[in-house]
């Protein structure tokens, strides 16, 4: 590894090619055809950085842990897992919104009568149990790792907390949107360490990347 190499994460699935891309539009050369290959390491033309292709989730645990110095990551995870990082700039790419919602055949919309405790599944065990909290209602979270909108049809639950992009998986598996929790855009997050060490490095790096998000030189997709 060149010294004073910049390691950044990058995310897997939706949000990985509008990673690449703002890194492109920051100036940094050497990434093209990284979105179809299977690399998962890759070094930019100068070896001033490196980049990491990681699940998105375990990308807030890197950064804290320095294993890299910065990330790019959904506020989605950030809002769950409350990790010691720096977080300096919305990229304003990859929105999405985290909802409640409950069967469409559901009468009422508000908190389900007569039941003591509600039951939602989520990958979001953190974030619903909070949001329902805040909200005065007694839950009973169930922790799913994937196709959460089954679940209230096989009885496991009332409701579910999950991420809606386009809303098609909702609609098609007769889901109705009951509130909004939070958007979520992809984040950087940056090792706090690293700020300090590799100040000019990564505060550089900052800079240029949030000139390419201000100035919309980064052709992000609007939010929806
Ligand atoms: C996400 C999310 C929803 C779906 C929303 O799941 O949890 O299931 O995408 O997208 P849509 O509104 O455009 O339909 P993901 O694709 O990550 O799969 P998973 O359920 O296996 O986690």
């Amino acid at each position: 590894m060149q010294r004073g190499q910049i390691a950044i994460a990058l995310p897997k699935g939706r949000l990985f090619p509008e990673a690449i891309k703002l890194f492109e539009a920051a100036g940094i050369h050497g990434l093209e055809g990284l979105t179809e290959s299977r690399r998962l390491l890759c070094e930019d033309s100068t070896g001033a950085y490196r980049f990491l292709i990681l699940r998105p989730a375990d990308i807030p645990t890197y950064v804290e842990y320095g294993a890299t110095d910065m990330g790019v990551v959904g506020k989605d995870i950030l809002l769950e897992q409350e990790r010691d990082v720096y977080e300096p700039l919305d990229l304003k790419f990859g929105a999405c919104r985290l909802v409640v919602a409950q069967p469409k055949n559901l009468q009422s919309r508000g908190r389900p009568v007569g039941v003591s405790a509600v039951r939602v599944a989520t990958k979001y065990p953190q974030i619903a149990e909070r949001y329902f909290t805040e909200q005065g209602v007694q839950v009973e979270i169930i922790r799913l790792s994937g196709s959460v909108e089954l679940a209230p049809s096989l009885g496991l639950c009332e409701r579910i907390v999950d991420l809606v992009d386009t809303g098609r998986t909702l609609r098609e598996n007769e889901l109705e949107e009951v509130e909004e929790i939070a958007i979520a855009t992809a984040r950087l997050i940056v090792n706090r360490a690293a700020l300090k060490t590799k100040y000019q490095q990564v505060r550089g790096l900052i800079d240029r990347l949030m000139t390419v998000v201000r100035g919309g030189g980064h052709d992000a997709t609007p939010p929806r």
